[in-house]
């Protein structure tokens, strides 16, 4: 499965800051998610599309994705799960329309990774696509390093926190600083990090509420996420700004990648910059500081 890691790493390379959902029936959210500056665009079949709506959905999805437009935005299409009655006809025609993945939904086991990631490979799929799946069970959490570990032998290749779902189940009232989630979050952004996945936060819904959604959005970037949900495109620029790494830090990660390229640092482990001890894990980290910005100003 080393080709299907290979792509994994590849793809995780690029900026997953502001993943925007929106309904499969809404025509109008399809088109204009062509021109706004969401990384991801999420396009969903499940918990946003009535039961009645959900044939319709499908074949806006499947149309919207086959029309193209979309440009370097990476295109998602979150399916029902294959416990419905609608889940493997999703999956069917978003085979043949060739979105870059699909997200799945209440995933919570690595069993059902596998059976999502071989839905996948029958529907058509190659295997540079991707697998992102919903943590937002209580099983989820608990099964969070089996369902990471799925990665070794699939496609999978983020997780997505599902917090609205969690809160339900575990009848938590959060509040702003969202303490009843904190062990969720931090331990599906480390089963995400133990597999090389992107990991992704869940979703602020105020959308009136610009303060309180940039505060979300800090902490999110403080547990280690890559990138939060998002619902609405007022939400899409500030986003975008806070999971970007900021000019100064960009400087600093490439004035230490230059200190450990000095000759005298050469085969180095520790050395001292600005006055700081930095060791070989800064430099990695730098780099992959860099790398994020570079991915970012390709979009721009
Ligand atoms: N993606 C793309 N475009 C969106 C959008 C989204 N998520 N939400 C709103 N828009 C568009 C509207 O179509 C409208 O377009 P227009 O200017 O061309 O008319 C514009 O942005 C302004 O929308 P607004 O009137 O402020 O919102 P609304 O009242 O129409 O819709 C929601 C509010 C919450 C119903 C809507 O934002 C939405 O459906 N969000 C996504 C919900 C979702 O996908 N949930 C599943 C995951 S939790
Ligand atoms: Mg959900």
């Amino acid at each position: 499965m080393g080709k299907i890691m290979n792509a994994r790493q590849i793809m995780n390379a690029r900026p997953r800051r502001s993943c925007l959902y929106m309904p499969g029936s809404n025509a109008k959210a399809l088109e204009k998610a062509r021109s706004l500056p969401a990384d991801v665009v999420l396009l969903d079949l499940e918990d946003s599309v009535a039961p009645d709506a959900k044939e319709a959905a499908r074949a806006a999805v499947a149309a919207a994705v086959q029309g193209g437009g979309y440009g370097r935005r990476e295109v998602i299409v979150r399916i029902n799960a294959l416990s419905t009655p609608w889940g493997r006809e999703d999956i069917a025609a978003a085979g043949i329309a060739r979105p870059d993945g699909i997200l799945a939904p209440k995933v919570e086991s690595g069993d059902e990774v596998v059976a999502l990631d071989d839905a996948m490979t029958e529907a058509g799929f190659a295997d540079e696509a991707s697998l992102w799946v919903m943590i937002e069970t209580s099983r989820a959490i608990l099964n969070l390093a089996e369902i990471a570990a799925a990665a070794k032998a699939t496609r999978l290749s983020a997780l997505v926190m599902g917090t609205n779902d969690l809160a339900k189940e575990m009848r938590a009232r959060p509040g702003a600083d969202r303490a009843p989630f904190h062990a969720a979050l931090s331990l599906a952004v480390m089963a995400a990090r133990s597999e090389g996945l992107a990991a992704i936060d869940g979703v602020y819904n105020d959308i009136a509420d610009a303060a309180g959604f940039e505060a979300e959005c800090r902490q999110g970037l403080a547990f280690g996420f890559d990138g939060k949900t998002l619902i609405h495109p007022s939400q899409v620029d500030a986003c975008n700004t806070i999971f970007a790494p900021s000019v100064e830090e960009i400087a600093s990660a490439r004035a230490l990648i230059a200190a450990f390229a000095l000759p005298e640092n050469a085969g180095k482990g520790v050395i001292k910059v600005d006055g700081k001890m930095v060791e070989l894990l800064h430099l990695e980290q730098a780099r992959r500081v860099v790398a994020l910005a570079e991915g970012i100003s390709q979009i721009a």
